[in-house]
């Protein structure tokens, strides 16, 4: 594994493989690793002759009142759990180097997309995203690209860049890592304490009752899906809800009457942090909540 840090050593590595007509896999991550990200570490390397993974907290996707100086950060164990899952190039790029002193120019995603839900919580937040992928992808030029439906938005609004600017990279979403409990996998559970890390399958299981009472009975309607996830969140005393929304997967235009696919998006506090979670109710009737690991908590 090579661990790249400036742009000249990454142009030289893409014209090697580049050069061998090898096909390259890239994941994109903000670092401080779990399981989920490892799974499309895992994708990209079966899928690709060269797997490339990115380490760099993005400022620009943080908005000013965020928690960019206290995301979590552990580059050595990131360097060797993508070591141990067979990593080809490991890009920790300096801040500087992605945003110079002069930059200046934006990718700016609109419409209901970046309008609703992550985005009206977020402000500038997938301005950010789109903006620093789109570069991510330009030094790197992958041929696919692997990012995880727990982050269901910032899928949808970025295979909208891809399609809206004709970036010639394919995107795969991969399904949701959870823990044992059924709490998704994230960076930011490192800040829940142990009652908040408990309350935090809240999220989880207002999905899950709302996938139960879709499968359960003809009567469901947005409106009652929408009820079944606020309640089972107002049952946990320890957190608070964002929004209980049922989109569209791809638009995220909310729907007004039942139907696949369908997206069913949470986002709640839950002591110091803000946790999202979604369910995607596939064409063929399944339900695609992810897959959960068993055993040990791996909350750091
Ligand atoms: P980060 O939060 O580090 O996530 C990197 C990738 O891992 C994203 O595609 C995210 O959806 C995926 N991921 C996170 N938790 C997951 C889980 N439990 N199961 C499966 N996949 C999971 O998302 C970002 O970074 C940034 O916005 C980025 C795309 C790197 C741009 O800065």
């Amino acid at each position: 594994m090579r661990v790249i840090t400036t742009l000249a050593e990454l142009a030289a590595a893409r014209e090697a493989w580049m050069g061998e007509k090898q096909s390259c896999g890239f994941v994109p991550t903000m670092g401080y690793l779990h399981a989920g990200h490892l799974s499309l570490v895992e994708q990209a390397r079966s899928e690709n002759e060269v797997a490339v993974v990115s380490i760099f907290v993005n400022p620009a996707q943080f908005a000013p009142s965020e928690d960019l100086s206290r995301y979590p950060r552990d580059l050595p164990h990131d360097l060797a759990l993508l070591e141990a899952a067979g990593t080809d190039i490991v890009f920790t790029p300096a801040p500087d180097d992605i945003y110079p002193p002069d930059f200046n120019t934006y990718v700016v995603p609109s419409g209901a997309l970046a309008e609703r839900l992550e985005a009206a919580v977020r402000p500038g937040h997938f301005r950010g995203v789109a903006t620093v992928v789109l570069k991510l992808f330009n030094l790197v030029q992958p041929s696919r690209a692997y990012f995880g439906q727990k982050d269901a938005q910032q899928v949808a609004v970025l295979r909208r860049m891809l399609t809206d600017l004709n970036v010639p990279v394919e995107l795969l979403a991969l399904p949701t890592i959870r823990e044992a409990d059924g709490l998704a996998m994230s960076s930011r559970n490192s800040y829940l304490g142990a009652e908040d890390r408990l309350a935090a399958t809240a999220l989880f299981r207002a999905l899950q009752a709302a996938a139960a009472s879709f499968n359960a009975s003809a009567d469901t309607t947005i409106a009652s899906l929408r009820r079944t996830m606020i309640e089972t969140v107002a049952a946990e005393p320890r957190a608070t809800l964002d929004y209980a929304d049922v989109c569209d997967p791809a638009t995220f235009e909310p729907l007004a009457e039942l139907r696949a696919p369908m997206l069913l998006a949470i986002a709640a506090r839950v002591g110091p942090a803000r946790l999202i979670d979604n369910v995607l109710l596939n064409r063929d009737g399944s339900w695609n909540m992810g897959r959960r690991i068993g055993g040990q908590d791996s909350t750091r």
